[in-house]
């Protein structure tokens, strides 16, 4: 099977494929600098997270805003587990991943014990909503930059940021403004090795 993602011709370019250019055109931007989007740009963000695909309506997305002075206490949080991770390490360098944008948003799965919905599904609906919210703010002219690391996967740092015990971190998403166009090299992957065509079961 070949894929071809070709552009229409422009003039016959619909809204529908404008706004497909523009997916196409999503990249994880660094450095991002302030301004970060408004409250209204934010809330559509989220509305659009909120439309990810989810078995059992059970949505399992929780999102953490991180900004202004609270980034400081998170660069403190973020010392501090690095300390209790390799007490001989080199802790400060940690505190730089919570001032490096202007906003951060905590990406958290809250997961239920569900008799149709194991807990993989919550994740990746998790996973889902957190797409849906960097597309939304790349289509409003936003960068966004979604990391996990040391920091995502530490206690220390889930129960600062007030997780329970069924939540998971699955990272952090920066959010800012791209600087100096904002684009890094980032190249895409041919779709044809990663799509397949079945029909039946292979005779053995
Ligand atoms: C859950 C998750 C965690 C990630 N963690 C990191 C990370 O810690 N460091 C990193 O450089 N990229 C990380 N990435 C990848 C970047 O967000 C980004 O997708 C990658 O640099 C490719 O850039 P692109 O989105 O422009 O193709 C992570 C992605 C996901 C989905």
């Amino acid at each position: 099977m070949t894929l071809v993602i070709a552009p229409a011709p422009a003039a016959t370019r619909s809204p529908a494929d404008q706004a497909l250019d523009l997916l196409l055109a999503r990249r994880s931007p660094w450095p991002l600098a302030e301004p970060v989007p408004s409250e209204a740009e934010l809330q559509r963000a989220f509305a659009a997270a909120m439309c990810a695909p989810d078995h059992g309506a059970l949505r399992p997305w929780r999102f953490v805003l991180v900004r202004g002075a609270a980034r400081e206490r998170l660069g403190d949080l973020f010392v501090q587990a690095a300390r209790l991770r390799d007490p001989e390490g080199d802790a400060e360098r940690f505190r730089r991943k919570a001032l490096v944008a202007p906003l951060l948003v905590a990406v958290v799965a809250h997961v239920q014990p569900h008799p149709k919905v194991p807990e993989v599904e919550q994740t990746v609906a998790t996973g889902a909503a957190t797409m849906n919210l960097l597309n939304a703010l790349h289509l409003q002219g936003y960068g966004c930059f979604w990391v996990s690391g040391p920091n995502a996967y530490d206690p220390t740092v889930q129960a600062g940021l007030g997780l329970a015990a069924n939540e998971q971190l699955l990272g952090f998403v920066y959010v800012g403004t791209p600087q100096d166009g904002g684009t890094r090299p980032s190249g895409r992957a041919d779709p044809a090795p990663h799509v397949r065509e079945w029909s039946g079961p292979q005779a053995r």
